[in-house]
């Protein structure tokens, strides 16, 4: 069935925040042998993004054809290549007749390019929304149409709805067929912008709160790309140049919150020079467990205590996962009554993520903008 294509959350790499228009086939060749090797294909990650600017135009037959200079192989010669590394490949297009980069769109050759995609073996499909009118009703035709063309062409394509939360997408986004859809504008490399034009990572999460009952198996709330790791470079518009990136526990809390929501895992740093803490952290067993549990459920908040804020998230087989995180500038101890404040009467056995040993309840301290990750196990009475 069309939802067993998302049944977890997507994870993979995405070529926008870092390589913009510099994505090509060289980078995606690079990207493929870097992530089957680094441990990231075997914790998971899967799908290897190419974002806007592949496109150079229409043949005389209408089909799109690849950026020659960039792409010079062709798409399913890269399609091979990723392939042979165990890995899937996506690729980006706009439901106008150009992009937000100002390429060709598939408007109006939804069913052809549909085709295209299947033909050359591709695995997924990231559908912007630039240049196209701003009401609820032709957003969604126009993802309807690409949506029932992807359903036609004959081959499973994951279908990621960019529309940046505009028209709620999380009200018609899978009637149009969508696996995943965006909830907010784009993520800029900072954590707080304290800008109403440009949207932080916490100005991000904060979108997410109510949307909790939209996502399932089938169908994902995607709060945009994982800024972990890019330390403020790829700024994607010279607004950006003002950032300076994240901190490392800024980064970790990030991937950590990203997890608990149930949210697309989709990286976009450069994977060649990933370090060896952020490997780390993308690839914890523990975190990815909580993100890609079969119940699908996003976390929702269930305390708030002065800059204090507890998420809790259902797993399938009847834990829990409990983030605590410490929205505050500076640091704070805690210690949470699994009973009287979080509703919890069993008993558990607990196990802390960062360290990954077992603790006997949820106390500690966290740094500014620190969290701490635990996994409640129901035990024997
Ligand atoms: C806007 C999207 O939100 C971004 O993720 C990226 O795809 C750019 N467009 C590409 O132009």
């Amino acid at each position: 069935a069309w939802d067993s294509l998302a049944l977890t959350p997507p994870m993979g790499w995405n070529s926008w925040n870092f390589f913009e228009a510099k994505v090509s086939e060289q980078v995606i060749i690079d990207m493929a042998d870097a992530m089957a090797a680094n441990g990231m294909k075997a914790a998971g990650y899967r799908y290897l993004v190419i974002d806007d600017h592949w496109v150079a135009g229409r043949d005389k037959h209408n089909q799109l054809i690849p950026d020659p200079v960039r792409f010079p192989h062709g798409m399913k010669y890269l399609v091979d290549y990723v392939h042979g590394k165990g890995l899937k490949l996506g690729i980006y297009s706009d439901a106008a007749m150009l992009t937000c980069g100002g390429v060709t769109g598939s408007y109006n050759f939804e069913e052809q390019d549909a085709r295209t995609f299947a033909a050359w073996g591709i695995d997924f499909l990231k559908y912007d929304y630039c240049n196209a009118p701003e009401d609820v009703a032709t957003a969604f035709s126009r993802y309807s149409r690409m949506g029932d063309a992807l359903k036609k062409c004959g081959r499973p394509i994951v279908y990621s709805i960019c529309e940046w939360g505009q028209r709620k997408p999380w009200l018609w986004a899978k009637a149009a067929g969508g696996h995943l859809w965006r909830t907010t504008w784009d993520s800029r490399d900072v954590w707080e912008s304290h800008d109403a034009n440009l949207t932080g990572i916490m100005e991000i999460f904060r979108q997410q709160e109510h949307l909790a009952p939209y996502a399932g198996p089938g169908g994902w709330n995607d709060p945009d790309l994982l800024m972990v790791g890019l330390y403020g470079k790829g700024a994607s518009s010279s607004v950006d140049g003002r950032f300076k990136g994240c901190t490392a526990i800024e980064y970790r809390t990030h991937f950590a919150l990203w997890c608990m929501l149930a949210a697309p895992l989709m990286v976009n740093m450069d994977l060649k020079r990933i370090s060896p803490e952020v490997l780390q952290l993308i690839t914890n067993p523990q975190l990815i467990a909580i993100n890609q549990d079969a119940l699908g459920k996003q976390a929702t908040t269930v305390l708030q205590r002065n800059e204090l804020q507890v998420l809790l998230k259902p797993l399938q087989d009847k834990s829990f996962a409990v983030c605590v995180f410490n929205r505050a500038a500076s640091g704070q101890s805690f210690e949470i009554d699994l009973k009287k404040e979080l509703d919890l009467w069993q008993r558990f056995n607990i196990t802390e993520v960062w360290s990954g040993k077992p603790v006997k309840a949820l106390k500690g301290t966290l740094d500014a903008h620190d969290c701490a990750v635990y996994i409640l196990k129901p035990g024997q009475k």
